[in-house]
């Protein structure tokens, strides 16, 4: 990419992966001058809808792929661990949510769950105690690496689902992050109930029983769980 080519692309090309901002689209596929432009981002662009995370230039495809990229980042072997253990209340939720014939972005769920805690790569304090400092890191550390936008802000909406207008895939990362350890936060979970009901044209209460009992089913094996695990 040239050099006029990729400072056009910086002011009006995609915000994130998977997306070409319509300015854009609106001024070079009108100027005569930028048309070559535009067509190289018809041809080769990454508008390809939302369900593509890995990003130009990313190797993640799915989860295992994560799990490498950890082992790359030497991540300790609990630490891959976690976000499978996870995965185990995640895949729970995703096949109700299957179940129910919610439209969502399974994939993004799935690789959100394998992603969320990468920055504790970095900042191992985190391991076991405290800290939010690794949720911008591994958002960092996934757009360094090519990964849609949308799916490194994972790294940072699993813990800060309270402040930040989330996905409802990004509220089932935060759920699945909660639930694999027998944890129950209500707030949390009254918001994914709200946002499955109105995916569905549904009332809260004709929804609540069946999704209150999906939840503490996986919580019932959270302390099974826990005992696999050793801190995070
Ligand atoms: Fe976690």
């Amino acid at each position: 990419m040239g050099h006029l080519e990729s400072g056009f692309r910086m002011r009006f090309g995609p915000r994130s992966s998977g997306q070409i901002t319509s300015a854009f689209e609106a001024i070079v596929s009108k100027t005569h001058f930028y048309r070559p432009v535009y067509q190289t981002f018809q041809k080769f662009g990454p508008r390809q809808g939302r369900r593509r995370h890995k990003g130009k230039g990313s190797v993640i495809k799915d989860r295992h792929d994560v799990y490498e990229l950890m082992a790359e980042l030497k991540a300790p072997a609990h630490l891959i661990e976690h976000v499978q253990l996870v995965w185990e209340a995640g895949a729970v939720l995703l096949k109700k949510c299957r179940q129910l014939g919610l439209d969502l972005d399974y994939s993004l769920v799935e690789l959100g769950i394998a992603v969320h805690d990468l920055g504790k790569t970095v900042y191992t304090d985190e391991l076991s105690g405290p800290g939010t400092r690794h949720e911008e890191e591994g958002q960092k550390i996934l757009l360094f690496r090519g990964v849609s936008a949308e799916l490194a802000r994972v790294c940072v909406s699993h813990g800060q689902w309270e402040r930040m207008a989330c996905s409802t895939e990004e509220l089932l990362v935060a759920l699945s992050d909660k639930l694999w350890k027998g944890q129950r936060v209500e707030a949390l979970e009254l918001q994914v109930v709200d946002r499955v009901c109105g995916l569905l044209n549904a009332d809260r209460w004709d929804l609540f029983t069946e999704l209150d009992s999906c939840f503490e089913h996986i919580a019932a094996d959270g302390q099974e769980r826990l005992n696999k695990s050793v801190g995070t």
